[in-house]
């Protein structure tokens, strides 16, 4: 595997794997890996000729109360890893290359990136799809894949890439990957590592809380009972907040009072110990 810390030497690298006319997958990360996001490799490498996968803590997707510091960066151990799942090529900008001085433009993508974690994070998905349009631009890739995990960026990058046209004429695909969890059903996160193990434990009521009100909503019951039913099970597990627990339509990410068969999502971000924690399902 090659590495790749400015954006002369990636474009040679990628037009050399471009010979033959071979395809691209692109798996953008923060780095410090898990097995989340090796599945997101395994998927581009069954999908795509050669794997691109870029790790950068991206500073404008952090909030002045976020500890952008504090972040994991562990870039030795991360790249072993990829070079263990076969990734071809990996792209370790500096900030500098990716915000060079006089850097001015913003990527902001209304509506769906206003409610739920867009909410509490004012400017964080401005930030994701700042730099996920360029990392598009930088690696021009055929297919690009994100963990379902995050939900809503998921949507605001194909909302994004929908508005920009950036889907056409490159034929850029954007393939979201479903959650990889843990035995006990909790969502793989670079952010479990902060819990304690005591914590660790009680986390595995988020799951669990979540497929009841699923259960209930399916079966025709209330959606607002069932959300506040999530609310007091995760409160009564140890949990010390809930930033919301919404049903959402799966496309827009409106807010849905009701559940009428069509696709939804239940998102939930709550906290425990000091972690924030963030997980969604399928509803219908
Ligand atoms: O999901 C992440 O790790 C980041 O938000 C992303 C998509 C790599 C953009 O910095």
């Amino acid at each position: 595997m090659q590495t790749a810390h400015a954006l002369d030497v990636l474009r040679t690298q990628v037009d050399r794997l471009r010979t033959g006319g071979a395809t691209i997958g692109l798996v953008p990360t923060m780095g410090a890996l898990h097995q989340g996001h090796l599945t997101l490799v395994r998927r581009a490498r069954e999908a795509c000729d050669h794997v691109v996968a870029s790790i950068f803590v991206n500073p404008t997707q952090f909030g002045p109360n976020e500890d952008l510091d504090a972040y994991p960066r562990q870039l030795a151990e991360d790249a072993a890893m990829l070079e263990a799942e076969g990734c071809a090529l990996l792209w370790a900008p500096t900030v500098e290359e990716i915000y060079p001085d006089g850097f001015v433009t913003n990527v902001s993508v209304r509506e769906v990136s206003e409610g739920l974690c867009g909410a509490a994070r004012p400017g964080h998905f401005d930030g994701v799809a700042t730099v996920v349009c360029k990392l598009f631009n930088q690696v021009r890739p055929d297919m690009a894949f994100f963990g379902e995990k995050d939900f809503q960026q998921l949507a605001v990058i194909r909302a994004m890439a929908r508005d920009l046209d950036l889907t056409q004429p490159h034929v850029l695909s954007i393939i979201g990957v479903p959650t990889v969890r843990e035995a006990d059903g909790l969502a793989m996160s670079s952010r479990n590592r902060y819990l304690s193990p005591e914590n660790r434990a009680a986390a595995a009521a988020l799951p669990q809380a979540m497929k009841q009100a699923i259960a209930a909503i399916e079966g025709g019951g209330e959606v607002g009972a069932a959300l506040a039913e999530l609310e007091s099970e995760l409160l009564g597990a140890g949990f010390a907040s809930v930033d919301y627990a919404a049903l959402a339509d799966a496309t827009s990410l409106r807010p849905l009072t009701a559940f009428s068969g069509a696709a939804a999502r239940l998102l939930v971000a709550a906290r425990i110990g000091g972690t924030r924690l963030i997980d969604n399902m399928a509803v219908g």
